[in-house]
């Protein structure tokens, strides 16, 4: 199976996915990795991995479409049966999601349906929420707001900050991250109108 991470920034959660796929933990193989802000960590990754990568650089377009256009374009060229979004902070088009649909995944920091968009840790926090953490969802025009497969949830304690919460909340992502992947390479994972649909093991 061929995937394609798309990053903007430290690249945590692909060096997650890079670990597992050298563990066997994922079958499959990472055919690129794109990033849209040039010089971020997550590039160095790639990079020391031995794995393709590129900047498009959102700066260098007026429009998100022409923007868009050109990153599926160079995903196309590598062929992915999944497109993997790994702390990608850019706001992907309806025709995007829908060429990707039922093939692109994002990692979102807070327990969907709380919490769309940015600052989720600050937010959880302000809101003296008990439990947070991270969930993992298929893609759908709705920002933040596709099926989700899996949760995993941390416990806020008294003395949290942003910073520590969203270093625990981290450490989640990074274990949950991979097996969904698996799951999807092993063909076990599909959605059909909205819902999600896990095979046992095969
Ligand atoms: C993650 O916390 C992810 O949930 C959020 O951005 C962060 C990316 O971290 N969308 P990294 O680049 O994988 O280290």
């Amino acid at each position: 199976t061929g995937i394609v991470v798309l990053i903007s920034g430290s690249g945590s959660n692909l060096q997650a996915i890079i670990d597992a796929v050298q563990s066997r933990a994922i079958e499959a193989d990472i055919r690129a990795v794109i990033s849209n802000r040039p010089g971020v960590q997550g590039l160095q990754r790639a990079a020391q991995a031995g794995i393709t990568h590129c900047v498009i650089d959102h700066k260098d377009f007026t429009e998100r479409a022409a923007f868009d256009q050109a990153l599926m374009q160079e995903i196309d060229s590598h062929q992915p049966a999944l497109v993997v979004l790994a702390g990608f902070m850019r706001v992907l088009t309806p025709a995007f999601v829908r060429h990707y649909e039922g093939r692109l995944l994002n990692v979102h920091p807070s327990l969907l349906p709380d919490y769309r968009g940015l600052h989720t840790h600050a937010r959880a926090l302000e809101d003296g929420a008990d439990w947070h953490g991270c969930s993992i969802h298929f893609v759908t025009a709705e920002l933040d707001g596709g099926p989700v497969i899996i949760q995993a949830r941390v416990n806020i304690k008294a003395n949290d900050t942003e910073e520590s919460l969203a270093a625990r909340v981290q450490i989640q992502e990074h274990i949950v991250y991979p097996l969904v992947i698996q799951w999807f390479c092993q063909g076990r994972l599909s959605v059909h109108e909205g819902k999600i649909k896990i095979d046992d093991q095969v």
